[in-house]
């Protein structure tokens, strides 16, 4: 069977490799695994809450509708916790879409969205529908997202794949072209152009990078060696943040506590402003993780 639903989860077997598979929790629509060929590629902490007491530390986060806090009193989304709700709702398993490559979609509305959080956003006043599609290839994973505003009222989101990737050693690790990118340093409220080839880790490290031309792919470099591609489709941020010593330190539920010399997140999303939604409209986004390859150094 390719395709086995549980009560709060989803798992996806390619058809020709049996070690080639997805886990989905139903909550947050959460990608928690990933393994191809038998190898894991996504780092999960070992304190994660699976029972939707809270959104999962590691995997595939869903990041909607705002990213981080809003800072504005006066917009819709001031309300709202970090990172939306999308990552705190149960969203509904919609079934299998192709057979090759082996895709699958959740769906999640306001008749679905954890009520207590989504009311926070606009007074509950926003109509909207969320479909998720997870498409499982021979060596990636594809997750895309389609927002439609049914509602009477444009409004305004973030979106962001909050992707957890688990690496052998952080501190072995490179990432690609960010050259020349403009980007918002979060540990130092500054924004400046990222200078560095490539960027590396022995650090906190939590940095916006902004309107990057979709064309440029991220790579992350393990001692010389292609490990992990992040394609994207109409997602011009990506966030890349590893928490590090005092930040893990203070997450209960990170563990084990030197985690993240594991794990690198690479976030692609549109964050950095709002995607604005007029009624009737949609909008969608994807991100691709592939494995391997040649380094493809991409200048401006
Ligand atoms: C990242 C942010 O995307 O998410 C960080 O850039 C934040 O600032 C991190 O700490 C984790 O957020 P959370 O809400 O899952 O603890």
């Amino acid at each position: 069977m390719s395709i086995e639903e549980t009560e709060d989860k989803v798992i996806l077997t390619h058809p020709r490799e049996p070690t080639t598979k997805v886990s989905i929790l139903k909550y947050g629509a959460t990608v928690i695994s990933w393994e191809n060929k038998g190898k894991e590629q996504l780092w999960l902490s070992e304190a994660a809450k699976l029972d939707g007491s809270k959104p999962v530390r590691g995997g595939i986060p869903l990041v909607f509708p705002i990213f981080g806090k809003q800072k504005n009193e006066e917009h819709p989304t001031y309300k709202l916790p970090q990172h939306g709700f999308a990552r705190n709702s149960t969203w509904e398993f919609l079934g299998q879409t192709s057979e090759n490559p082996l895709t699958v979609q959740f769906g999640l509305g306001p008749e679905n969205a954890n009520k207590e959080i989504y009311n926070l956003w606009n007074e509950g006043k926003n109509n909207f529908t969320l479909i998720l599609s997870i498409e499982l290839g021979d060596d990636h994973l594809k997750t895309n997202i389609e927002v439609e505003n049914n509602g009477d009222e444009a409004f305004d989101f973030n979106w962001l794949f909050h992707t957890y990737l688990k690496v052998p050693d952080v501190t072995d690790c490179l990432v690609t072209n960010l050259i020349d990118q403009k980007c918002y340093d979060q540990l130092l409220a500054t924004e400046y152009i990222e200078k560095s080839p490539m960027v590396c880790f022995n650090e906190e490290f939590d940095r916006i990078y902004k309107k990057i031309d979709t064309d440029k792919i991220f790579q992350v470099v393990e001692l010389g060696k292609v490990l992990i591609n992040v394609q994207r489709e109409n997602l011009p941020d990506s966030v890349v943040w590893n928490p590090w010593i005092e930040k893990s330190n203070g997450m209960a539920d990170f563990e084990p506590k030197n985690g993240y010399l594991n794990m690198l997140c690479i976030e692609p999303g549109h964050v950095s402003d709002f995607v604005t939604l007029k009624n009737g409209e949609k909008w969608s986004g994807s991100q691709t993780i592939s494995l391997g390859g040649d380094i493809k150094v991409q200048s401006n």
